[in-house]
């Protein structure tokens, strides 16, 4: 590698570190976000610190079959869960990528085309479930912001990943629209329970663990999960349920969170976010989660290129279009075995037609993944030891952390990076105590728990 390029990496490099200074700032904004959130009465438009009307979490011991479907970024999952009672459960699920077209298509057909993927799956459930004359109860898991008023009442909120529904989804009831599409199709199915998929990851793990205190996701989006004590959400009627509930799960909707006081922003998150149809949108999600790292990858691999520093001056094809590098792209990268094979491979991904790269050219493609992806599981962290610092542990608990999501599970060493992380922020002791453990399927089986949870009120 020329001086040239080892200067302009470490120049870059220290864009993108956090010191202990910038990581103490991040973790003392996203709590007093999380205080401000819990005393904010309103809300409306970007509301963060959401109650989630769940206040208690399963034993594992439930049993039953219970209906869910969890919409995500992209992909659209409905499904028969069957608790097994021992802390397992077997899934029957009809799954459906979210094509682009679908999340700019009007609202009345996007719900149709859910209820279509309903019918699909109450077509295999077994006759002794679906013959019956009540309504089958589903639980929904719904990976957007929600204005939650009532374990199934929720007024939705702008939708980010991509969504831009026509025909003014804004501000409706999302378990009123679900209904409405069900009717449509004949389907007798209600639903009656709505959760964001923070919460499912959290209550999904709490069956398979009972010691979970935090649901992360961490793929496309990012959101944290954990358990508040009532007295302290500001928000809620405190009276009408403080002889009901000691607890309630919040959704903190942390990837809202953050301004220009204490995140660090580079000026390729700028650009990043510039560039984005929703600009000021979930600052802190744009830095960190799947949806956005291969492109600050791009941005910065562009800007040497530009300069001649990278590839000699040459662009490969799939660098060139805005956002067409991607997470998984970075994933293989770093995955890659770092040996003669490399620079054959990176060529091959990123399309070069008429320039050889060099080693050097993709050391430093390498180097850039890595201080974005390092930067994103420190940023992951901060967020944790927030959520972590908002609850009191016993001195010898286990702090269980249920993590949902590609990027944590995919992308190479994440949980490690992440670890690493906190125990620089907490000490090496009580980094022993906190375990991050993998709550798969989050969503789909925590609405069915959440729906077995509620199915009477
Ligand atoms: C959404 C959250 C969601 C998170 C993880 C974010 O973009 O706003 O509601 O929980 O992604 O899927």
């Amino acid at each position: 590698m020329s001086n040239r390029i080892i200067q302009r990496l470490d120049w870059i490099r220290q864009d993108f570190a956090l010191t202990p200074d910038t990581y103490k700032a991040l973790v003392e904004g996203f709590r007093a976000e999380c205080v401000k959130g819990l005393n904010t009465a309103s809300a409306s438009g970007l509301a963060t610190m959401i109650p989630s009307y769940v206040t208690r979490l399963p034993t594992g011991h439930e049993t039953g079959t219970y209906l869910a479907l969890d919409l995500g970024g992209s992909t659209l999952r409905v499904c028969a869960v069957k608790l097994l009672g021992n802390g397992q459960v077997h899934v029957t699920e009809v799954r459906r990528l979210i094509t682009d077209e679908l999340r700019k298509t009007n609202t009345t057909a996007f719900f149709d085309w859910i209820a279509d993927c309903v019918e699909e799956l109450c077509a295999l459930l077994p006759n002794e479930t679906r013959d019956t004359t009540a309504s089958m109860a589903m639980g929904v898991s719904w990976s957007f912001p929600l204005d939650q008023i009532g374990i199934c009442k929720g007024t939705i909120l702008r939708m980010g990943k991509g969504f831009t529904l026509t025909g003014g989804i804004d501000g409706q009831d999302l378990a009123t629209l679900f209904l409405q599409a069900f009717r449509r199709k004949g389907l007798r199915v209600v639903v009656t329970a709505i959760i964001n998929d923070t919460i499912g990851a959290l209550v999904a793990h709490a069956y398979s663990n009972p010691r979970a205190r935090v649901g992360f996701i961490y793929g496309t989006g990012v959101n944290a999960a954990y358990p508040e004590k009532v007295s302290r959400i500001i928000k809620l009627n405190i009276a009408e349920w403080q002889d009901t509930a000691t607890e309630m799960l919040i959704n903190t909707e942390i990837d809202i969170f953050g301004n220009e006081s204490y995140l660090p922003l580079t000026r390729f998150d700028r650009a990043l976010d510039a560039s984005h149809a929703q600009p000021g949108f979930q600052p802190y999600e744009k830095m960190m989660s799947g949806a956005y790292l291969g492109e600050l990858a791009r941005l910065v691999a562009v800007d040497l290129v530009n300069t001649q520093d990278l590839f000699n001056g040459h662009v490969p094809a799939l660098l060139k279009t805005p956002w067409s590098f991607t997470t998984a792209h970075m994933s293989e990268l770093e995955g890659y075995p770092q040996d003669e094979r490399l620079v054959g491979r990176v060529s091959e991904l990123l399309q070069f037609s008429a320039y050889q790269p060099s080693q050097a050219d993709i050391h430093a493609m390498l180097e850039i993944c890595v201080m974005i992806s390092t930067r994103a599981a420190t940023l992951a962290a901060a967020a944790i030891a927030a959520i972590i610092e908002q609850q009191t542990f016993e001195p010898d608990q286990d702090i269980v952390i249920g993590v949902n999501g590609t990027t944590f599970e995919m992308y190479p060493a994440m949980p490690e990076r992440i670890h690493q992380a906190l125990e620089q922020w907490f000490g090496e002791t009580m980094a022993k105590r906190i375990r991050l453990e993998v709550a798969r399927d989050g969503g789909s089986i925590g609405a069915a728990l959440v729906a077995m949870l509620y199915q009477e009120e």
